[in-house]
This record gives C-alpha cells, structure tokens and sequence, in this order.
C-alpha cells in the first residue's frame, strides 16, 4: 500500500511513480520563462528561447494530463515576465501560453484568479524603476503586480453519489466562498526564512494552496505538486486531511521541506527517483 504523503526527489518531467488517474487536484508554481531567476535551470534543459522553457514546462502538463482522473483540476500559479531583449523591452506572457498549451492537451479551462501581490516598482524604459523624468508620458510601463492561478479540468465535472459525507465534510462558509471565489485575491507574499531559501524558490504563501485545496477538492483526495520547491503545498495538504505526492529535482530541498512540515516529516515517504528515470529526463 503507498504511503498518505510522497515526496520524490526527481524530475517531475516523468512521473513514472504515479499511476495513471489517480490525482484528484493538482496545485503548483512552475519555474516562470524568462524570468532571470530560473534561467540556469531552463538552460540546463538546453532550452533558453521563451519557446522551449514551455516546452520544458510542457513535458509535466503532459503527465499531468495522464494521472489526473476524469474531472480533476489543475491549479497552476504563474506570474507574466519583461525582459530587454535585442535593446527592446517587452512583456512574455506566460499565462496566455500556458492556457494555449493546456487548452492543445484537450483541457477545459475555466475561470481565473488574479493574485495581487503588495510587491514590484513600476519601469521606466525597461529599467528597474521610474528614473528621474518617470512623469514624463509615454515611455515608462505597467508595473507586474499580479501574478495568475490558472484553473483547468480533465473533461467534465466530477460526479459524486447524492449526500456523499466526505463531501459535505468538506464544505466551505458562505464567508469563504464569496471571498475565494472572487477574481482578484490580495495575499501578501510568503514570509521569508532566515537563511532566504522561500526566495531563492520562489515560495508562495500557504494560504494560497490552502485555499485552491478547499476549493477543489475533498477529504482524502489526492494533491500532486509537481514542481514543490520548499514544500508550501505538502504542509497544507497534510493540514486539511488530504493524500499528496510532489516532486522536487533539487535534492538539497529535502531537509528545507522536513523542516517546514516540521514533525509530521516522519509520515512522510522521501523517495529517489530511479536514476534510469533521471538519465531519460534529461
Ligand atoms: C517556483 S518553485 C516552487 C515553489 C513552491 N510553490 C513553494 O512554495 O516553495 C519551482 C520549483 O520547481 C523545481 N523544478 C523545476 N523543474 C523541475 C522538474 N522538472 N521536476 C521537479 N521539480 C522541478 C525547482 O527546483 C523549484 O524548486
């Protein structure tokens, strides 16, 4: 029998570990293209051009495709990126690319949350902020400030028996639905660690995955992150008495993980995944 909590130290690219429809809801932050922070990592796919980091990003939607069940959702949080490229600044945006890719897997996609984060300072020419003439129209820009949780299904809805009790147990409050199903969340960004591993991994808060998790799925379900970083998903998946297995290629996350699951880590599987795996990813 497979343990409640999995996490595997390997490339999420193939999932050989999870079987075929057994996910009920996925809940992760992929590396985001072109932003600079995740251009090793993209680059050691030998894939730097805009199209191939999505390409990359492709290979796990594929196999998310492959362990969702019927009517199981993915939750993905992106945020868009600028950079100057050839002296000319301009907007990648990879919210609108991932929905085109998820929509060619045969996805359904569904409405949208906007996650305004208290962060960012506006560009001006491309640079990091307004400079001296920045209330001089028209060459400053928008500042990014939102970042995207895309919503998309495997087919159509879930079915449940009439007056299934693990889904009744599992109902919000009219307070919570109307504040989470409104299109823009304000959540300040996740608190910083001492050592600034949450910001090196790009960390989203946990009420984030707190709250997709209450939305789409119920008690016992099964929650995969396949990109889980510092392990924000894992630790609200084990809070709200759901099952969860996620993939992390870094191994050196392992102990940052444990230590923010704190003592319930000892419930949890740390699993290598087979090098013969690991060779075919790369
Ligand atoms: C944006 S971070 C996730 C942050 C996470 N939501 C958290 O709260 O800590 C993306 C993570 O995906 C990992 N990653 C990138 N490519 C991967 C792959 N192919 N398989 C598994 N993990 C991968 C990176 O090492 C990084 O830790």
């Amino acid at each position: 029998m497979s343990p409640d909590y999995r996490v595997i130290i390997g490339d999420s690219r193939r999932m050989t570990e999870v079987t075929d429809e057994s996910v009920h809801l996925i809940v992760t932050s992929p590396p985001y293209p072109m932003v600079s922070i995740w251009d090793d990592l993209f680059a050691e796919a030998s894939a730097p051009s805009y199209n191939e980091m999505h390409e990359y990003l492709n290979e796990t939607w594929r196999e998310i495709r492959r362990v969702l069940i019927h009517g199981g959702i993915a939750c993905i949080n992106i945020g868009d990126a600028t950079r100057t490229s050839n002296g000319i600044f301009h907007l990648y945006p990879n919210h609108s690319r991932i929905i085109e890719n998820f929509e060619k897997l045969g996805f359904v996609t569904l409405p949208y949350v906007l996650w305004k984060k208290p962060t960012n300072r506006p560009h001006y020419k491309g640079k990091g902020a307004f400079l001296g003439s920045g209330f001089l129209p028209p060459n400053a820009y928008v500042t990014l400030d939102m970042e995207y949780i895309l919503i998309f299904r495997k087919g159509p809805p879930r079915s449940f028996p009439p007056k299934d009790p693990r889904r009744y147990d599992s109902k919000f409050t009219k307070t919570e639905r109307d504040e989470w199903f409104s299109q823009v969340w304000r959540v300040p960004g996740a608190r910083q660690d001492i050592d600034g591993l949450e910001r090196r991994v790009a960390a989203f808060p946990e009420e984030i995955p707190r709250r997709l998790i209450r939305m789409f799925s119920i008690l016992g379900d099964v929650i995969l992150d396949p990109f889980l970083g510092s392990g924000t998903t894992l630790k609200a998946a084990m809070e709200l008495d759901r099952k969860f297995v996620g993939y992390e290629k870094f191994p050196q996350l392992a102990e940052f993980i444990k230590s923010k699951v704190g003592s319930s880590h000892r419930q949890v599987e740390f699993l290598e995944q087979r090098s013969a795996i690991k060779e075919l990813a790369r």
